[in-house]
């Protein structure tokens, strides 16, 4: 069998290599390049492909793959919103993702991020380093005394869960699908009660129609003064301009910005040198109580490793005619 795969960074080449090494039989190729209708042509010959981007997978990439005789297409990350599924249903694509490659890495982020917004770590950091080494105003909140709020009880709201437990944290969640051991031990709460009783509320649920703008100027209204509100999921969710005046006016302490709306063509490039092509993240990214990352809760060692070794598994499995271990509703 022969597996192509686009877009490989340097720090996946490793897991790309020990999965080869292990798997002999198979014939591994790769670039660092994107798949797109000009960069089909290089799976000519393959049997499946393994992807990773943020570009989406559209009709024509779609159509250009395809024309190649290749239908066999595994996703190194979890989400799937940018892939034409009416045009893949019509080729006749086999398609899978990766949806647990380490919930501990978003979970851990989220965490951290949430810690040093209540301790005020940025800005005690820039007094530092402006050789300023009083201790007041800049006094923290500890976690324990906090009530979380965690919105989306998965696999990564759960890791989260036991991290700020961990910590001594009072946990109260809301999901739509409800986790019968965490129901047991009484965890879930209504979504207004998330609102009215957390001191930090974190989000761990994808985007849908139904989430799209969830954190809004109404949601943000019957929060906790002082609350903290903590986005690692996904940017759509969060009403950034309702999040922007819920700062200027002081009824939330703090953001934990991983994921923005609009992040797509910003987050995951060099800005140095070049002109900052969004102003309202630029705003976002200077306050003190603003902790924004462009969506690297999820780049460690260990879930890149798991993102490249699971999806050759899919493919391989694809290849082979055999049921892959996450497939994807195609359609
Ligand atoms: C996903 O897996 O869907 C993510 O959000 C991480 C991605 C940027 C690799």
């Amino acid at each position: 069998a022969k597996i192509y795969a686009y877009g490989i960074r340097k720090d996946e080449e490793p897991y790309l290599n020990e999965w080869a090494k292990n798997h002999a039989d198979v014939t591994v190729d790769y670039t660092a390049e994107l798949l797109t209708p000009e960069t089909a042509a290089q799976a000519a010959g393959a049997d499946g492909v393994v992807v990773y981007q943020q570009l989406d997978y559209t009709a024509e990439t779609l159509q250009a793959l395809a024309d190649q005789g290749v239908t066999k297409m595994s996703l190194r990350n979890v989400g799937i919103d940018n892939i034409d599924m009416a045009k893949a249903k019509e080729l006749g694509f086999e398609i899978t993702n990766v949806p647990v490659y380490s919930p501990n890495a978003i979970a851990e982020h989220a965490a951290i991020q949430t810690a040093r917004i209540l301790r005020q770590s940025k800005k005690l950091d820039k007094k530092i380093e402006n050789g300023d080494l009083r201790w007041a105003p800049t006094i923290g909140r500890e976690v324990r005394d906090q009530v979380v709020g965690v919105v989306g009880t998965g696999h990564i709201g759960q890791v989260f869960m036991q991290i700020m437990e961990g910590f001594g944290a009072k946990v109260i969640a809301y999901d739509v699908f409800k986790d019968p051991e965490l129901e047991k031990k009484g965890y879930y709460v209504s979504l207004d009660e998330i609102y009215a009783q957390a001191d930090v509320i974190s989000l761990h649920v994808p985007a849908l129609e139904s989430t799209i703008h969830m954190i809004n100027d109404e949601t943000i209204a019957k929060m906790k003064d002082d609350a903290v509100l903590v986005n690692v999921s996904r940017g759509p969710l969060v009403d950034t301009d309702a999040v922007i005046r819920a700062l200027d006016s002081g009824k939330l302490f703090g953001f934990v910005m991983d994921t923005y709306e609009d992040e797509v063509g910003i987050f995951n490039e060099d800005w140095q040198g070049k002109e900052f092509p969004d102003a309202r993240l630029n705003d976002l990214i200077h306050r003190d109580n603003v902790l924004v990352t462009p969506h690297t809760a999820f780049y460690t060692t260990h879930a890149v490793r798991n993102m490249v070794l699971k999806a050759f598994d899919n493919n391989l499995a694809l290849v082979k005619g055999e049921e892959p271990e996450t497939p994807v509703k195609v359609g």
